[in-house]
């Protein structure tokens, strides 16, 4: 029997926009998706807007995300932020993982396992990211590269034995983002199917018929539509187009405009 899955839309605003953008943004969105069903919709501003983004999303459905907290509860980690602090600032998602994280700031697989542990504990909902480089994929180790991101990402998940059907993941090719290349939509579907497979191997098949597998890398008006025909894309994570509200409305309403 094939499962539902609701797709998500999901915007990752990186270390953007302006705070004075911010409110402007969340309202076109706000206006754009109103009487939208089927389609859930996400934002993870950057810590600083949280607040200011919460009161303009008003009684809109729109789910807010932080783009990453560290494992801990609280205590002497200057710079950080907690889970536990994103759902005080309304949060119900958080990214995890993101390979500008990973690669940028040296964050490891074993520190997201840690993240997604404590995520999960406190109900939190994790959008996990993997993704290889072009050098990878060029060197016929795309696959290689994302179950060891997986095994270890998920490491504790895998000793409980345990994925939550709400957890979401996100396939991201590094190669794909920013650069306005993205991957074919068929070439997408093999590695979310891969995913899914993992998923099915590890944990169960109830478990990886939930599970929702978004792509991200420059996901654009002009291609969702595309990726969202193949069997295992649930929807995006969308970084750049999901600065401006026209485009991001677009992208949410791909196939309804
Ligand atoms: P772009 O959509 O700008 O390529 O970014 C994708 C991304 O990293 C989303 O998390």
């Amino acid at each position: 029997m094939m499962f539902q899955r609701t797709a998500m839309i999901a915007g990752n605003w990186k270390m953007n926009p302006r705070h004075s953008d911010a409110e402007a943004l969340v309202k076109t969105i706000a206006q754009g998706i109103e009487g939208l069903e089927g389609v859930d919709v996400l934002v993870a501003p950057p810590f600083t807007h949280l607040a200011l983004v919460r009161e303009a999303i008003g009684s809109a459905r729109i789910f807010l995300g932080g783009q990453n907290m560290h494992w801990e509860m609280s205590g002497a980690f200057t710079g950080e932020i907690s889970g536990r602090m994103l759902q005080e600032a309304t949060c119900t998602h958080v990214i995890l993982g993101h390979s500008e994280r990973r690669i940028l700031f040296n964050e490891t697989s074993e520190t997201v396992d840690l993240k997604v542990r404590a995520a999960t504990f406190l109900g939190l909902i994790p959008i996990v990211c993997v993704g290889e480089t072009l050098e990878e994929r060029e060197a016929g180790q795309t696959f290689e590269v994302i179950r060891a991101q997986l095994d270890a990402s998920f490491h504790n998940f895998k000793a409980d034995q345990l994925m939550r059907p709400s957890t979401i993941l996100a396939y991201e090719p590094v190669w794909a983002i920013g650069t306005g290349r993205t991957a074919t939509p068929a070439q997408a579907q093999e590695v979310h199917r891969f995913i899914r497979e993992w998923i099915e191997n590890t944990f169960n098949t109830g478990t990886a018929a939930q599970v929702r597998i978004l792509y991200g890398g420059s996901v654009k008006p002009e291609n969702i539509a595309d990726l969202m025909s193949e069997p295992d894309i649930d929807g995006a994570l969308v970084g750049g187009a999901s600065l401006k509200g026209d485009s991001f409305v677009q992208i949410i309403r791909y196939g309804k405009a």
